[in-house]
């Protein structure tokens, strides 16, 4: 569900604002964002879960824009981070720091430090060794924190991607159920972490409600347990995960996941924290990209556009699917969905590929699409998740401009790169005492 649509007109429009004309004043590449999407997909998950009253904490690392990060927090969410660079986001955008739940399994001294300076709720805990050091720290600064110790249920589903999945044994992330006992037992007690909650996160994305039903149910008996044994478990973070439609009704509904998990947690006396970040922000954003040359190479039509996987490197990393369309279209082309397979009378099979010199740099392979000309505009959906968040500066490219669309009204909420930022940071050097 976006507001990302075609009008009679066949021109699309994000909200009340046309595309085309937005890309003629802000230039391409450019990620769009809609406000009314983001706050619909807030809004949808945290209401299938209202009867837990849960803490919606979201992802940041899906779409770390400190102006979508605000907005967010004014609805009530909390924040999931994962480095003290997404912790100065939200601290920027003025979250309330003790809804901040923070993960990872490589934290920093600083990093640890900074996180209980601010005051947040809980640190995910990922192994032994970074327990022992969390707790060290706050003992040194005579500041108690939270620990949520990262729980690996050993589940998973077997249609997210091989780099994408974490609820497996085999997995960096978390520690298996036998040595979560062992845990409480060496660090239930610790008066500098107080290990007071479960953490998991099974993967991204899960397409179904069922692995998260084996988790929880496995992390349930653990949390029985280990109260049974005098240790205070006061909340569970079931993680992020939900999906999100690449393709046209394909990920489930919200009340899909909450019906089966809702009843599980119901009167369990836990607080429920969930880590969103994807099914909120994928389909409020896109990616714009100018078509700079059309090229047909033997059977093949190549699409050259002026972005790529530098911009959004989702396909080439993963074979991920992301929908491509012309921005302007003879009404006959009109999308009636977005999908995989298209078939409208007229398609050509295309190849849309970026200006990196890498043979891997596409954005669609094989894709039945209208004809486009040199300068049309194609607009990439789907792309507000793990898009902008992942660009990079290969081959020296500028990262894209953020836009912000509010109803009729447009904001620039980052600027397009320059060439001054590829190189400022290397315009001042020094000699090192070794
Ligand atoms: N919580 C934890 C501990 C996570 O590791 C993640 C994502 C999330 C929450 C949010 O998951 P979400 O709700 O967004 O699915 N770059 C990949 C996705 C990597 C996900 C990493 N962890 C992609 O483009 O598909």
């Amino acid at each position: 569900m976006d507001w990302f649509a075609y009008r009679d007109d066949g021109q699309l429009y994000c909200e009340d604002v046309n595309l085309d004309a937005l890309a003629a004043e802000v230039g391409t590449p450019v990620y769009i964002y809609s406000r009314k999407t983001f706050e619909h997909h807030y809004d949808s998950i945290a209401g299938a879960f209202a009867e837990l009253d849960p803490l919606i904490c979201y992802s940041i690392k899906s779409c770390g824009n400190i102006h979508i990060i605000r907005l967010l927090a004014e609805r009530g969410a909390g924040m999931d981070v994962v480095s003290g660079g997404e912790l100065h986001r939200a601290k920027l955008a003025g979250v309330d720091t003790s809804k901040i739940v923070y993960a990872g399994v490589g934290k920093t001294d600083a990093e640890i430090r900074a996180g209980i300076e601010a005051g947040i709720g809980y640190f995910n805990i990922e192994s032994e060794a970074e327990f022992e050091n969390i707790s060290h720290i706050a003992a040194e600064m005579g500041t108690p924190c939270h620990g949520a110790l990262r729980v690996n249920p050993d589940v998973a589903d077997p249609k997210t991607h091989a780099k994408t999945t974490t609820g497996k044994k085999e997995t960096k992330f978390g520690v298996d159920i036998e040595r979560a006992r062992q845990f409480f037992e060496a660090y239930g007690h610790n008066e500098h972490c107080r290990l007071t909650a479960i953490h998991l996160h099974i993967g991204s994305p899960i397409y179904s409600p069922d692995p998260y039903v084996l988790a929880i149910n496995k992390a349930l008996d653990l949390i029985e347990e280990l109260r049974g044994k005098g240790y205070t478990i006061d909340a569970l973070d079931i993680g992020g995960g939900y999906a999100a439609d690449y393709e046209t009704g394909k990920s489930p509904a919200y009340t899909d996941y909450a019906d089966a998990i809702v009843p599980l947690l119901r009167g369990k006396g836990l607080k429920v924290i969930l880590e969103p970040g994807r099914t909120i922000a994928a389909n409020a954003g896109v990616l714009l990209t100018r078509v700079q040359y059309v090229k047909t190479g033997g059977s093949k039509k190549f699409v050259i556009v002026d972005s790529g996987m530098h911009h959004l490197v989702r396909p080439a990393m993963y074979d991920a699917f992301h929908f491509i369309w012309p921005t302007h279209l003879e009404p006959n082309y009109l999308p009636e969905h977005r999908a995989m397979e298209m078939t409208h009378e007229g398609l050509e099979t295309t190849d849309v590929v970026g200006p990196i010199c890498e043979t891997g740099d596409v954005l669609a392979k094989a894709r039945m699409m209208p004809p486009v000309n040199r300068g049309d505009l194609l607009c990439v959906f789907t792309a507000g998740a793990y898009g902008m968040v992942m660009a990079s500066n290969y081959n020296a490219m500028p990262r894209p401009a953020e836009v912000l669309v509010d109803g009729a009204t447009a904001t620039i909420i980052r600027r397009r790169e320059t060439y001054a930022d590829l190189t400022d940071a290397e315009t001042k050097i020094e000699t090192v005492r070794v």
